[in-house]
């Protein structure tokens, strides 16, 4: 059973990943949210108290290795090794490829991709010795189809892509599977900033004509990190509308 085992959810404070741990919690997981922004992290732990659940808040920059690995570590001794990661938090620097600066091109794949991987090797050290493991990373249509504008938020969600196929064939012998979730336009703090005309152009583009929910997607990886998902290694799960098929 999967739900004893501690998940560990990145960029937790708001958006997706709060989604996400509301919804693993709701599956009866003991959850651990991690994020820079220690007042949401504040407001998530009233949120999910007044739920009736309770949920273990780190605020940590995953940017910083020593610290961001540091605190897995912790967490991992405390709960006999992280059970499920999901690879969350993200960012977006937007700019035109003759514009983008190396800053960037490099910040937006630290903290969407680096991270990512100091998270998984870092997880996967317990997963290992416990032979139980699903690392699911958070994608994004813009890493499949390619977006004007995001040179280097597509490679970094790419990147994830081929990062996870390679974790999923070393680690399925040790019973761990890695997938992608790569949600397509979900109303968040991320897309709100974009303008009206945008977001109306966007909707043109999918077939279901409606932008999605951040319960859409964590209704996805809680099916991901659940032992119905016990034999999907290695894919990409769109939960865009139809928009990248
Ligand atoms: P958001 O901006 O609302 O939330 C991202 C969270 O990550 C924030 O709470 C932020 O504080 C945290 N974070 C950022 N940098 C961090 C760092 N260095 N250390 C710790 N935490 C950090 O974004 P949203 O929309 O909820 O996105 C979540 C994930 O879904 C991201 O990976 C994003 O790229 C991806 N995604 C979002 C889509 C959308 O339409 N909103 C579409 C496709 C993918």
């Amino acid at each position: 059973m999967s739900e004893k085992r501690l998940s560990v959810v990145t960029g937790a404070a708001r958006g997706i990943g709060r989604a996400i741990v509301l919804e693993l919690l709701k599956q009866g997981r003991i959850v651990a949210g991690l994020d820079i922004i220690a007042d949401q992290l504040a407001e998530l732990e009233t949120v999910v108290k007044e739920a009736g659940f309770s949920v273990i808040t780190k605020c940590v920059d995953i940017t910083d290795t020593p610290k961001f690995t540091e605190t897995l570590e912790a967490l991992a001794a405390e709960h006999n090794g992280i059970g499920i990661l999901v690879n969350n938090a993200g960012i977006t620097r937007d700019n035109l490829l003759l514009r983008m600066s190396d800053e960037d091109f490099d910040k937006v794949i630290e903290v969407n991709l680096r991270a990512a991987f100091v998270a998984a090797r870092t997880a996967a050290r317990s997963m290992v010795r416990n032979k139980f493991g699903r690392i699911i990373s958070i994608s994004s249509v813009s890493g499949i189809m390619g977006n004007a504008g995001q040179t280097n938020y597509s490679a970094s969600k790419a990147g994830l892509i081929g990062m996870t196929k390679t974790i999923a064939r070393e680690l399925a012998k040790k019973n761990i599977t890695a997938n992608c979730v790569a949600p397509g336009f979900i109303e968040t703090e991320m897309t709100k900033k974009l303008p009206e005309l945008v977001i109306e152009a966007a909707k043109q583009l999918i077939p279901l004509r409606r932008v999605g929910s951040v319960d859409d997607v964590a209704k996805a990886v809680a099916f991901l990190a659940s032992d119905d998902a016990a034999y999907i290694t290695g894919q990409v799960l769109p939960v865009d509308g139809g928009m990248a098929m």
